[in-house]
């Protein structure tokens, strides 16, 4: 199947965050049959992040406040050259700067490397104080920083919006008005927070943090499904799913690829393989021959 114009093996993807930006476990992801991998949001400098514990397990999946930890861009588009010196995949490089001048810089980087697609990262909510509101959350700052990077970038840009704005679709159509090739959607929700009851304090240094893993599926597909009747371009879905069932849902809901986070914890490494095996499982059970035969196949009631 294609993404935005490259071929990959399959959909799945993994999330920005989850592995850093080490090429050789990212080259691991590819050879287990996943079609992308993303990096760690990487800034113009690196960054040391939050104080721990920066992530806690809960009954519905994760909390993070990894505060953007990172290596800076310098660093990891150097990792990004190893991976594609000796290896076949694409790759998605993530970058989060703190106003549009930032990103600018930052995608001005990645032209000068072989990543594929840029990702921005508008919409992480663990850095409040430093950064303010995110930018997801503001019509403005989407249309300018996305028509800014689009004016300097010479490869393909996704938007990766979060669920915390009011109209997400909304988000969505004025990326797509200003450049966007792509949606990533959704980042972790939130805040929230996990409480240690006898300690009576919350798990998380940072007291508050992002939600992943299943519990916000229903609300990824919700989300999916309304940016999906409103843009063209293609959604890069991402929220909870943690099974290959999970992965045709999302496609259902109109994701033209599923990008896996939290599940890594839960499932290991193997999760790409797993996952994978099991949409095939599904489609040849239900006749499906590829897997764009998936895609926004949902019918509503
Ligand atoms: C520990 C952790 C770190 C993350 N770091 C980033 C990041 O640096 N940049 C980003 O865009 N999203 C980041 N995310 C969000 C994920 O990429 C993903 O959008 C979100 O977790 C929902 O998917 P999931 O439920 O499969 O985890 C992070 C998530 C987790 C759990």
């Amino acid at each position: 199947m294609q993404f935005l114009g490259k071929d990959i093996p399959s959909p799945l993807t993994l999330a920005s965050g989850i592995l850093g930006i080490s090429f050789s476990s990212l080259q691991r992801i590819i050879r287990d049959g996943a079609g992308m991998v993303t990096t760690k949001s990487l800034s113009l400098e690196p960054r040391i992040g939050h104080e721990g514990p920066i992530i806690a397990e809960f009954e519905g999946g994760l909390i993070n406040s990894v505060g953007l930890t990172n290596p800076g861009i310098h660093d990891g588009l150097l990792e990004v050259e190893k991976f594609h010196k000796e290896f076949d995949g694409v790759s998605i490089v993530s970058v989060f700067g703190g106003n549009a001048t930032e990103f600018v810089r930052l995608s001005e980087a990645v032209n000068h490397s072989n990543a594929d697609f840029l990702e921005l990262n508008l919409s992480c909510p663990n850095v409040e104080d430093e950064f303010k509101r995110p930018f997801a959350l503001m019509p403005e700052k989407i249309t300018e920083i996305v028509a800014a990077v689009k004016s300097v970038s010479q490869i393909p840009i996704l938007a990766k919006l979060s669920p915390n704005a009011y109209d997400v679709a909304l988000m969505a159509s004025l990326a797509e008005d200003a450049g966007a090739d792509g949606i990533t959607m959704i980042n972790t929700l939130g805040h929230g927070m996990v409480i240690d009851a006898i300690a009576k304090r919350p798990v998380l240094r940072n007291n508050f943090g992002g939600i992943s893993g299943p519990c916000i599926k229903p609300l990824a597909l919700k989300l999916i499904h309304d940016v999906y009747q409103k843009v063209q371009i293609p959604i890069l879905g991402t929220g909870g799913v943690s099974n290959g069932l999970d992965a045709v849902e999302m496609m259902m809901a109109g994701a033209s690829a599923v990008a896996i986070g939290s599940a890594v914890y839960e499932r290991g490494l193997d999760v790409f393989k797993i996952t994978r095996s099991e949409m095939e499982a599904f489609m040849a059970q239900h006749g499906y021959s590829d897997y764009s035969d998936l895609i926004g196949i949902l019918q509503e009631n």
